[in-house]
C-alpha cells in the first residue's frame, strides 16, 4: 500500500481524497488508511459499487478505441485522469493509432506524483500530463493548447469529475468553454454518478462520502447530466448506464448492476 511511499509535502495522507477513494474501489495500491476507511464506509451502503467504478474504467475503454478507430479521433483531452489504472487513455488511443495525442490532467498532488507512468506513449504519438483545475477552464486551455491542436478534432473526456464540481460552481459551463474551444467534429465524452438510479441508496452512499472526503460530490439525475450535452449530436444510445453504453459483442453484461450516466457526443 501506498503508506510505504515517501508522498510529496503536498500530499494530505490524513484525509481521504477522491483519487485515492476511487483507487483504492479499483483494486489498486496507491491510498492510504483514510481512503480504504473512507471508502469501505460508502462501500458498506452501496452494493455493487466496486463493479460499476470497473465498469466505468471499461466504458473510457471502449469510447477511447471507437474514437480513435471508427471516428479517426487522434487528440484525446482526459480531465479528472486519476491515478494510473489499467487501460489509461493514451494506451487505448495509441494501440489504435500510434501517432495519438493525449493530455492528461488532474488536480491532485497524488496523480502528478504518478504521472510518470502516465507518459510512456509512443514515439509517434504524444503524452503530456497537466497539473491543472477544472475550475479554471481558461488556464486549462491555454496549457492545453500547447500540446494539443485545437483547430483538429479533439475528444474531451470528463469521466467519473463532473460530480466532483458542485452545481454553485456551475459544471455546465466549464464543460460549455471546453467545447467552445474545439471545433466541429470533435467529441464530448462524459460519466457520471446518478442520484436517480438507486436513489436511496445513492443518497446515503454520497453522505457517507461527503462526511469523509476532501471533496464533496455531487449526484446528479439524468436530465442534468443531459444538459452537458446542450447543442450536441449524442451518438446512440443517448445517454446509458456505462456499462449498458454499446458493450462489446460477446461480453456478457450484469443486468443486474446499476452504474450511473454516460453519453458521447459530437460537436456538429
Ligand atoms: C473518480 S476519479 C475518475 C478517474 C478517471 N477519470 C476515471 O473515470 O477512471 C476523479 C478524478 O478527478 C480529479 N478531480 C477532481 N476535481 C478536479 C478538478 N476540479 N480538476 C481536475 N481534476 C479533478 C480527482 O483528483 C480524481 O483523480
Amino acid at each position: 500500500m501506498a503508506d510505504s511511499v515517501s508522498p510529496s509535502a503536498k500530499i494530505d495522507t490524513s484525509v481521504a481524497h477522491p483519487a485515492r477513494i476511487y483507487d483504492y474501489w479499483l483494486g489498486g495500491k496507491d491510498n492510504f488508511a483514510a481512503d480504504r476507511e473512507a471508502g469501505d464506509l460508502v462501500l458498506a451502503s452501496r452494493p455493487g459499487l466496486r463493479e460499476s467504478v470497473q465498469a466505468n474504467r471499461a466504458f473510457l475503454g471502449r469510447v477511447v478505441r471507437l474514437l480513435a478507430t471508427e471516428y479517426s479521433i487522434r487528440q484525446f483531452f482526459d480531465i479528472g485522469t486519476g491515478i494510473p489504472s489499467a487501460n489509461n487513455t493514451h494506451q487505448v488511443a495509441q494501440a489504435a493509432a500510434p501517432d495519438a495525442k493525449i493530455v492528461y490532467t488532474d488536480n491532485d498532488p497524488i496523480v502528478l506524483a504518478h504521472a510518470r507512468a502516465l507518459l510512456t506513449g509512443t514515439s509517434e504519438g504524444v503524452t503530456a500530463y497537466l497539473d491543472a483545475d477544472l475550475r479554471d477552464t481558461d488556464a486549462l486551455l491555454a496549457q492545453a493548447a500547447k500540446t494539443l491542436d485545437f483547430s483538429q478534432p479533439v475528444a474531451v473526456m470528463l469521466l467519473g469529475v463532473l460530480h466532483l464540481v458542485s452545481d454553485e460552481e456551475d459544471p455546465w459551463a466549464m464543460v460549455a468553454k471546453l467545447v467552445a474551444a474545439v471545433p466541429s467534429g470533435s467529441y464530448l465524452v462524459i460519466t457520471h454518478p446518478a442520484s436517480d438510479l438507486l436513489p436511496e441508496t445513492q443518497s446515503e452512499a454520497s453522505r457517507r462520502y461527503n462526511q469523509n472526503v476532501a471533496t464533496h460530490q455531487t449526484l446528479r439525475p439524468r436530465a442534468a447530466v443531459a444538459r452537458f450535452f446542450d447543442g450536441l449530436e449524442l451518438l446512440d444510445p443517448g445517454i446509458e448506464q456505462w456499462h449498458l453504453w454499446r458493450p462489446d459483442p460477446g461480453q456478457p453484461v450484469d443486468t443486474e448492476l446499476k452504474s450511473g450516466h454516460a453519453g458521447v457526443a459530437r460537436k456538429p
